[in-house]
């Protein structure tokens, strides 16, 4: 049997959501991955120290009790955030960086930022106290296309961005398309980018081929196979230590999928790690599956790698078709398929 040991990886982008779906989804985090970098795209949102605390003492209390799960909080920026926001968040030690949603580009981003422009002292702020800003990196002008929408955030909005605050620290989340590829590789050692296993192992035809695969739609939406996921999987097994591990694991009821009006989002919990592995497997670049999934995010992070360890073997298992949570039913990436990994608990 062939096994390779890993140091235990982190999750540097999940949604955990909250009540009863969050009790039963953690769980399946924390026996893969050390820490991860919980969203704060909650209903209302996540805006203050305060308010992360006590979404983190939630996450902690559904935790299984031996747990040494270490859920890294996050701030919602909205367009009234302050910079003492930005003080309280770099003294506290458990919350680690704020997010970016522009207004109306994904799941529960209402609040999100309309004008960088009116945020500019905030973001100063950022920058001193080295508080990373993580980027849903999408315009949302009605006539740009879905399938441009990060290509033109880059151009229009980051790029800019960047020039007026050259020290500041950002992750470009869940990254899709070759620009974006192209833009950190080129960027300073400031930038750096996740990606998700669903980019990896799936392209738009995924989405579409057959008939309309809701499960398979997520923000940013799934790009074309070539240059995009060929460049997302040159990128996550190319050793560069600026990609690392994100998976945006982010559950809905499946009757809010497969709906006139699908929401965005797909679940990957529950077999993050053996579908990092089944991508970089597919690539023979199984060597290259530690350093971005348990050493790259946390040196970004200036954190210290997990000092334990995870098991995986190859042995091929199928992923469930469906779980029943109290209170929602899940479709997981994956439904119903083969992997060819699988943790050894
Ligand atoms: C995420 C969600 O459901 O919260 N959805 C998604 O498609 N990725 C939000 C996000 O990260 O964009
Ligand atoms: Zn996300």
């Amino acid at each position: 049997m062939v096994k390779l040991k890993l140091t235990r990886p982190d999750d540097w982008h999940l949604h955990l959501r909250q009540g009863s779906l969050m009790s039963s989804v953690v769980e399946m985090t924390a026996r893969q991955m050390g820490r991860a970098v919980v969203m704060p795209n909650l209903s209302p949102p996540i805006r203050t120290v305060g308010e992360s605390l006590k979404y983190r003492s939630e996450i902690i209390a559904s935790l299984p009790k031996q747990s040494s799960f270490n859920p890294l909080m996050t701030l919602y920026l909205t367009d009234q955030t302050t910079k003492q926001d930005i003080i309280d968040a770099s003294q506290n030690e458990h919350v680690y960086a704020v997010k970016l949603y522009p207004a109306g580009a994904t799941t529960n981003s209402d609040d999100g930022v309309t004008a960088l422009s009116s945020l500019y002292s905030t973001i100063e702020q950022m920058q001193k106290e080295e508080m990373p800003l993580l980027i849903h990196g999408e315009v949302t002008h009605a006539e740009v296309d879905v399938f441009d929408r990060e290509k033109v955030f880059i151009e229009t909005i980051l790029d800019p961005l960047l020039k007026r605050f050259p020290e500041l620290k950002v992750v470009l989340e869940h990254i899709t398309t070759k620009e974006a590829v192209d833009f950190v590789t080129d960027a300073s050692q400031d930038i750096a980018a996740t990606i998700t296993a669903h980019h990896l192992l799936a392209n738009r035809n995924h989405m579409f081929l057959g008939g309309i695969k809701p499960h398979y739609y997520c923000l940013p939406v799934l790009k074309r196979r070539a240059p995009h996921q060929e460049s997302l999987i040159k990128a996550a097994t190319s050793g560069n230590p600026r990609f690392f591990l994100g998976t945006d694991s982010a559950p809905h009821d499946r009757l809010h999928k497969e709906s006139a009006c699908g929401c965005a989002g797909v679940f990957s919990a529950h077999a993050a790690i053996e579908l990092y592995a089944e991508a970089f497997d597919k690539a023979n670049k199984i060597e290259r599956l530690e350093g971005f999934a348990s050493h790259y995010g946390a040196d970004f992070y200036g954190l210290d790698r997990n000092k334990d360890t995870i098991m995986l073997e190859k042995k091929s298992w199928q992923v469930p078709d469906i779980f029943e949570f109290s209170g929602a039913e899940v479709v997981p990436f994956f439904s119903g398929e083969d992997l060819s990994w699988r943790l050894v608990s």
